[in-house]
């Protein structure tokens, strides 16, 4: 057997509310192994890979990365998150709650400059992640004002501008246009050459061969419902079926209509004709009151954060103390300078709202302590 990158025992995961996502999950991904996360929408592929990223922890079961126990405490270990933090990276299938900073130039040395690498090192990595997205010329964008595909392709690069060792992509074909898609696909494969391990979550039944070794097929019942090579899986109907990945679907074509097994995948196996778009607007809505919108979608995504970064300043603020007499105040004036930022955000949100009373935090967690 090979060196053990994640190792899952009879892992369960409930969700505050008490939605399953996660039961009774065991498994093991060796160093250089690609694999795929296959199941229909809601089988916990993306709870998955927030586990094996350490952002959230078992109810029940045990993970383990790099041969070592990963529970919530061992995170507060500086010398532990900073080695796991450096080593894997993981793309969210959401680009919205990945991507917070004002440019895609802060977003994508924001996670090497964290890390303390060269400024060198840093410029280097990021110019090359932009020029393989074929995004430079975004650079200087705020990301919320891009198209979904173009937020995706900064969320890539904000994480490939690290270079972990272990890639953890969720979708990350979603949204990407035909070349793009197949770019990154064939990026994939090489990363298998190179010896990095990366685990994909993926809908895109066309691509699995190409990108991993092994797939994970995850059922409705959000277990483990099989593993094993990818194009035997994919051959196996009854699999394919049972765990919602194919469904049969009605054609017509002329004056006839047939069903047959069809993939939840972007391609057909044969074409359709188009819509007519005839009488559809050419141009879009006016932008000032779209981008208000959004702005008041990702209010509360930005206060979210805000209060982690809070936590964490707080949290940092308490080990300087025990550590030294000079740096709480710094970093006391930081958590201070967070807070206001939430305060400011929350106000503008509410604002937005026209003095609705409905908190719009409603998706940001409890303040620790
Ligand atoms: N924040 C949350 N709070 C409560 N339940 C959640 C939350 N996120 C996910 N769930 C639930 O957990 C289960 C697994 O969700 P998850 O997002 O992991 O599925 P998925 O396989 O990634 O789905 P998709 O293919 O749609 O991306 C679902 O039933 C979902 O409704
Ligand atoms: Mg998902």
């Amino acid at each position: 057997m090979g060196e053990p990158v994640f190792e899952l025992e009879n892992v369960c995961y409930v969700y505050e509310g008490g939605a399953v996502a996660l039961e009774g999950v065991s498994l093991r991904i060796e160093r250089g192994e690609r694999v795929a996360i296959l199941g229909a929408n809601g089988s916990g592929k993306s709870t998955l890979l927030k586990l094996l990223d350490g952002l959230y922890f078992p109810s029940a079961g045990e993970v383990k990365g790099f041969g070592l126990s990963m529970p919530e405490a061992a995170f507060r270990d500086e010398a532990f998150t900073y080695d796991f933090r450096r080593r894997v990276g993981l793309v969210f299938q959401d680009p919205d709650v990945q991507l917070f900073l004002p440019t895609v130039w802060q977003e994508v040395t924001f996670a090497p400059l964290q890390l303390g690498l060269s400024q060198e090192k840093v410029r280097e990595r990021s110019e090359w992640a932009l020029a393989f997205l074929g995004i430079g010329k975004l650079r200087g964008r705020a990301p919320h004002r891009l198209s979904l595909g173009e937020k995706k392709k900064v969320a890539l690069a904000s994480v490939l501008s690290l270079a972990p060792e272990v890639l953890l992509l969720d979708e990350p074909t979603a949204n990407l246009d035909p070349r793009s898609a197949s770019r990154l696909v064939d990026f994939i494969a090489d990363l298998g050459r190179e010896g990095k391990t990366v685990v994909t979550a993926t809908h895109d039944l066309d691509i699995v061969e190409e990108i991993a070794d092994r797939a994970l097929v995850f059922g409705e019942d959000h277990r483990l419902l099989a593993q094993g090579q990818p194009t035997s899986l994919l051959a196996d109907r009854g699999l394919l079926e049972q765990s919602n990945l194919v469904h049969e679907h009605r054609h017509a074509h002329a004056a006839t209509i047939h069903a047959h097994p069809h993939r939840h995948a972007p391609f057909h196996e044969h074409e359709h004709p188009q819509r007519g778009m005839a009488g559809e607007p050419e141009e879009p809505a006016a932008r000032g009151p779209e981008d208000l919108l959004q702005l008041q979608r990702l209010l509360p995504l930005w206060i979210e954060h805000n209060r982690e970064h809070a936590a964490a300043f707080r949290e940092w603020a308490r080990k300087a103390e025990a550590l030294e007499k000079e740096k709480p105040g710094m970093t006391r004036g930081i958590a201070q300078a967070a807070e206001a930022l939430d305060a400011a955000t929350q106000a503008l949100a509410l604002a937005l709202r026209g003095g609705d009373e409905t908190d719009v935090s409603h998706q940001a967690r409890p303040e620790p302590g």
